[in-house]
């Protein structure tokens, strides 16, 4: 784990940053609240968010928020097999090199989303598993994972593995890599990223766990037996990736949720909040809706920063200018900075309730 020194020292490095070159003269704005990065460091947390390129490159102001907020970044689609091979040895690297390098000037590091992902497969990549040729599965870990060894700190090595709706005993998704390969592939894909680039720390990443709902029950069991295989297996993970893309009016489950989470952190994994974002398909104005949200991220912050193995907060994007989610709920308040960059009740609740959370061990 990331030392809680370290953290600050990273997070102090990176506020100073905001005024090199790359981003001079991209003040994002007149709000003088202490950046995210640096309250959670002061708790041995470590805040980041996603982002994609050509938001980064686009729009400098916006850089310049998320070298301020933040002490990580999760590249949002660019790492992604569909998005870096779209056809077979014909890499898209550029954009990868570019956020990567961005990254090492802003002093902050890059956690890459996402190695096996069933929706990201390219065609070429689902015609050859269809017909049995799987060496392609292990070309796309060994070759990414070496292409950025060294410069990425954490891999989503497999994301969104689980669906119990697909029937099966163990609860896993009926996926190409699963027709392909068996259940196996998870640990497979672990082996093959450590070998690839030992240093990297390696996530399971996935969603759909904190409600009060048969389903959510489901897949809280389905999460805790793979990942009680894949440590009794020796598979090297590090930890796993709750996605938190949460709804404003949906019930939390705190008791099965914090079991879960206490259930993890036995197994010796670190858990991380990673996609954390707030839809709300309600009629509301939106002002109301901007205080469902802050309400919503609060009750879920309050329970899982109680539990010392949650490291990292990680929003799906900062501002509600590039939410993934603005196209669908158009009046929402997705995010914790408005489409001007402004800080908004939910950055206000991220502040309340990790100043709350007792202090990670540096
Ligand atoms: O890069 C192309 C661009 O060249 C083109 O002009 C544009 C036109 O639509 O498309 C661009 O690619 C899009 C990409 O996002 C970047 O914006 C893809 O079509 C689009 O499919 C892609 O969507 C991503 C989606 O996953 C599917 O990969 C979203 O950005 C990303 O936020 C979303 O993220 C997922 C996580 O990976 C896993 N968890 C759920 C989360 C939300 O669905």
């Amino acid at each position: 784990m990331l030392s809680r020194r370290y953290l600050m020292a990273q997070a102090a490095g990176a506020a100073g940053l905001a005024t090199v070159p790359i981003l001079t003269g991209c003040s994002p704005g007149p709000d003088t609240s202490e950046p995210l990065k640096v309250i959670a460091a002061r708790k041995g947390l470590s805040f980041g968010s996603q982002v994609l390129w050509r938001e980064l490159q686009g729009d400098s102001a916006y850089a310049a928020l998320v070298a301020r907020e933040c002490v990580q970044i999760t590249p949002g689609n660019e790492f992604k097999w569909g998005a870096y091979e779209p056809s077979e040895g014909d890499f898209v690297s550029e954009p990868c090199e570019s956020l990567l390098q961005w990254a090492n000037q802003a002093g902050v590091s890059v956690r890459a989303h996402t190695l096996i992902w069933y929706r990201s497969i390219p065609k070429w990549a689902q015609r050859a598993l269809a017909a049995g040729e799987n060496t392609c599965f292990t070309a796309r870990i060994q070759g990414a994972v070496s292409a950025f060894r060294g410069r990425v700190a954490w891999w989503d090595v497999v994301n969104e593995a689980i669906e119990p709706a697909d029937g099966r005993d163990d609860g896993l998704r009926r996926s190409p890599f699963l027709e392909a390969l068996g259940p196996g592939y998870i640990a497979d894909a672990f082996f093959i990223a450590n070998a690839a680039d030992p240093e990297a720390k390696l996530c399971y990443n996935d969603y759909g766990f904190e409600y009060a709902s048969p389903d959510h029950d489901r897949r809280r069991a389905a999460l805790l037996r793979l990942l009680t295989d894949l440590k009794t297996a020796d598979v090297p993970i590090d930890g796993i990736g709750i996605q938190g893309h949460l709804f404003a009016d949906a019930v939390i489950d705190t008791k099965a949720f914090r079991t879960l989470l206490r259930e993890v952190a036995a197994l010796g994994l670190k858990i991380k909040i990673t996609e954390l974002d707030v839809r709300d398909a309600s009629a509301g104005d939106s002002k109301a809706k901007a205080r469902r949200a802050a309400d919503q991220v609060r009750r879920y912050l309050d329970v899982v920063l109680e539990e010392m193995a949650v490291t990292d907060i990680i929003t799906w994007g900062l501002s509600d200018r590039y939410s993934y989610w603005m196209d669908e709920y158009p009046d929402g308040s997705p995010l914790p900075f408005d489409t001007a960059f402004q800080p908004k009740l939910m950055q206000r609740a991220i502040v309340e309730a990790i100043e709350k959370a007792p202090i990670r061990a540096g």
